[in-house]
Order: structure tokens, then C-alpha cells, then sequence
């Protein structure tokens, strides 16, 4: 059992590191490489979210429309309870500002930052379809999220720039940053 179980965890009151950014900024990727040279668990809200529904987020919204989509990643947020763990979030975690509050309950809270360009790239080869982007000029509409988004994104308590590092040493770089707002 290592240092880092839940119980320990418990016990050590320990708090979560929350990871916030675009979609195809890595938080999945870069949250699992963290989680493996931290000791920490991977948690993802949107893969709770459709374990949950027992649906694809893309069939949540044309179903029931993006409103309910936010109520539920909320909802999620809100159970969860601060431990060893990474928590991977989606895109637009950091709309809602009760989600900044849960958010800070958990932990400290890093922003990984790339370019527009850096995200489209990524996107286009991503299998991972995402509804906001179901769109015909998707690159205009990721811009235009960035640019809503960004100032909220810099709220967080630390940055990484993860536009020419590779997974494993952005999650050496949030390793680093973190422990030392922890
Ligand atoms: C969203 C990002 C997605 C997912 C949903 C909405 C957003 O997560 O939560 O499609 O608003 O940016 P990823 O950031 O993991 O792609």
C-alpha cells in the first residue's frame, strides 16, 4: 500500500491538484502522466459524467442542450472530496464561478496554456469529437473560446505553457509547481 492511499490520503489531509484548460491542451494525457510520477489517482469529470449517464457528452447535448450538460459537471464537481488525486476537468469547468469555489475546496488549481493554433492542430487529429466544435468553421469558434475563456483560465494558481513540451515533461513541470502551492 503506498504512502499515498486513500486513507492515507484522508488521514493526510491531503488536497487534490485540479488541471483546467481548452479542449487538446493535454489534461487528460499530461493528468495521467502526473498522476503516475506523483503517486496519484486520475480522476476525470467529464469520464464520470458519461459513467454516469451512460451516454457520449456529444449525445448530452444535442439531447438535452449544453445547460444541462454544465448543471451535471457541477453536480460532479461538487461530490468530490480532496485526496491524492489529479482531477482532470472539462474545457468549460471554469465558466461557472460556484465551480472555482469547489475547485478550491479540492486543491490548487493549474491552468495548462496553449496557442489557438497549438489546440487546432491538436484537435484535428483528436478522435475525441467535441459538440462545441460540431461546427463548420471550428477554428473560429475554438478562437473565439480562448478568447472568452483565457481570463478566466488565469485565475488558476499556477501555468504551465505545454505549447512545445512534450506530455511527460509538462507533468514534470505541474509536479514541480504544484508541490510547491501545496
Ligand atoms: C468542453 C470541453 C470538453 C467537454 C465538453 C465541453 C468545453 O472537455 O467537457 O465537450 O466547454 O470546453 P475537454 O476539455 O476534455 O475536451
Amino acid at each position: 500500500v503506498g504512502l499515498k492511499s486513500p486513507a492515507a490520503a484522508l488521514f493526510l489531509k491531503m488536497r487534490s491538484w485540479i488541471l483546467v484548460g481548452m479542449m487538446g491542451s493535454g489534461k487528460s494525457s499530461v493528468g495521467r502522466s502526473l498522476a503516475a510520477i506523483s503517486e496519484r489517482r486520475f480522476v476525470d469529470t467529464d469520464q464520470i459524467l458519461v459513467h454516469r449517464i451512460g451516454r457520449p457528452i456529444k449525445q448530452l447535448f444535442s439531447l438535452y442542450g449544453e445547460s444541462s450538460f454544465r448543471e451535471l459537471e457541477h453536480k460532479i464537481l461538487a461530490e468530490l472530496v480532496p485526496g491524492a488525486d489529479i482531477v482532470s476537468t472539462g474545457g468549460g469547468i471554469v465558466l461557472r464561478e460556484d465551480n472555482w469555489t469547489e475547485m478550491r475546496r479540492l486543491g490548487p488549481i493549474a491552468y495548462l496554456r496553449a496557442t489557438p493554433d497549438k489546440l487546432i492542430e491538436r484537435l484535428t487529429v483528436s478522435k475525441n469529437r467535441r459538440p462545441l466544435l460540431d461546427v463548420e468553421n471550428w477554428e473560429d469558434r475554438l478562437r473565439e473560446l480562448v478568447a472568452k475563456r483565457e481570463p478566466l483560465y488565469e485565475q488558476a494558481d499556477c501555468c504551465v505553457d505545454v505549447e512545445s513540451m512534450d506530455i511527460d515533461e509538462a507533468a514534470e513541470e505541474l509536479k514541480r509547481l504544484l508541490e510547491d502551492v501545496s
